[in-house]
């Protein structure tokens, strides 16, 4: 029996998508970026419009790894996972503003939820910490938890029930992990690998994140697959009791 289909929106580089893939399901992207370094099939284009073609009954085009194109109806579709960019979440206003940008990032958490809601699909949102009052009753999930050396705090909102993974910051005691040079021209070790911006030391983010074909950009952005791992075995056992 082939893997059942996951939707992944704002799939990004595939951190999450690849989680999907290792619980069982057969993951197709969508990003409003090209993403050459997606794994699975992909859809270029804006993830509100994408659901809303497939909602209204039509089909989307995705390309395959190996360039095939292929037609996609809702009705191929078991389950969907979103990470709606953070970027307006993250209180980034005042650096905008200060680099002179003028836009602002919109919280599109809201708009995809409705469109989720609309499709009957078991669905799981995911996002950061700061966006916790947008997230109906999300679940929490730790790097550290999962026995990786990351804290990469994510919050998992789902329509069906699902447990998160809670924090064990205490495995993880010893200064071993680069953080880059502080202003002061101090350098510190941190106990676990950083991974944004220009900190950490990049070499160390590849066996922290459980990631080997991304890069700088897909890293930053990504949530490790273990994370998704986690959740989509509990959304495939969700599934298969429906079904049963
Ligand atoms: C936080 S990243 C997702 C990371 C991904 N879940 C992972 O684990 O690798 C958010 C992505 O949303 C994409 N994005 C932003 N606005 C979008 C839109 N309107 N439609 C589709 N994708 C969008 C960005 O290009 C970015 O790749």
């Amino acid at each position: 029996m082939s893997a059942p289909l996951l939707l992944d929106l704002y799939c990004c580089q595939g951190g999450a998508s690849r989680g999907y893939a290792d619980a069982g399901w057969s993951p197709v992207g969508i990003d409003i970026d090209p993403q050459p370094r997606y794994p699975f099939p992909f859809h270029q284009g804006d993830a509100i419009e994408a659901m809303a073609t497939l909602l209204r009954g039509d089909s989307l085009p995705f390309v395959d790894p190996d360039g095939q194109v292929q037609h996609l109806w809702l009705s191929d579709i078991t389950a969907a996972h979103a990470s709606p960019p953070c970027q307006s979440f993250l209180n980034l206003g005042a650096v905008n503003r200060a680099l002179g940008r003028a836009y602002e990032y919109p919280n599109l958490i809201g708009p995809t939820r409705e469109l989720l809601v609309e499709s009957h699909l078991p669905f799981v949102i995911e996002n950061v910490e700061d966006a916790k009052a947008h997230l109906i009753d999300p679940v929490r999930i730790c790097g550290t938890g999962l026995n990786r050396p990351i804290r990469r705090h994510r919050l998992f909102e789902s329509n069906f029930g699902m447990t998160g993974i809670p924090c064990a910051h205490g495995r993880f005691v010893e200064p071993k992990y680069w953080t880059g040079w502080r202003p002061n021209g101090e350098k510190r070790l941190s106990t676990v690998v950083q991974v944004y911006g220009n900190a950490g030391g990049q070499h160390e983010w590849p066996e922290a994140m459980g990631i080997d074909w991304m890069d700088r950009h897909g890293f930053v952005e990504a949530i490790p697959p273990a994370y998704t791992d986690h959740v989509g075995r509990q959304m495939l056992a969700h599934v298969q009791a429906v079904t049963a």
